[in-house]
């Protein structure tokens, strides 16, 4: 599996470790797309990198991080084919998964602690999506695109 990851200033502490949890810890191909510094950045500018990959399937999920993981969510959601959420606990993550087939988590890099963005990309990146009933509400949203 490949994901691509990014974040803004507020969320680049906890994206330079979460690109090592993902590439030495859980052993997945990982595409840092930046910022490579804490420099203030607007967060739409690195979102809209980690959305197209994952719309173009140049990546098969994303990881996106800024102060609360609203803003990525909104800006990544714009992106045809992408189905972003700004996620802070396991549990949700786990149902995004498997009721929504999120393909973009967005973390909150000032408000949820690293040990639990870890969980949250843990089971986003294992929990798979049910289908069935799921499926028909996942396609009216992408008709909406
Ligand atoms: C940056 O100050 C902050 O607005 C951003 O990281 C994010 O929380 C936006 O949703």
């Amino acid at each position: 599996m490949r994901v691509a990851i990014a974040s803004d200033h507020a969320g680049f502490e906890q994206k330079q470790q979460l690109v090592d949890f993902l590439a030495s810890e859980l052993k997945v191909d990982t595409v840092d797309c930046g910022p490579d510094t804490d420099g203030r950045v607007d967060y739409p500018d690195y979102a809209v990198k980690v959305a197209n990959m994952v719309a173009t399937g140049a990546a098969d999920r994303g990881v996106l991080v800024c102060g609360t993981g609203i803003g990525m969510a909104l800006a990544a959601d714009k992106v045809a084919g992408v189905r972003a959420a700004s996620i802070t606990t396991p549990e949700f993550a786990d149902l995004f998964r498997r009721h929504n087939d999120g393909n973009v988590v967005c973390l909150s890099g000032r408000f949820v602690d690293l040990d639990v963005n870890k969980d949250i990309i843990k089971v986003f990146l294992t929990s798979e999506f049910e289908g069935g009933r799921h499926a028909e509400r996942v396609v009216k949203i992408m008709k909406l695109d």
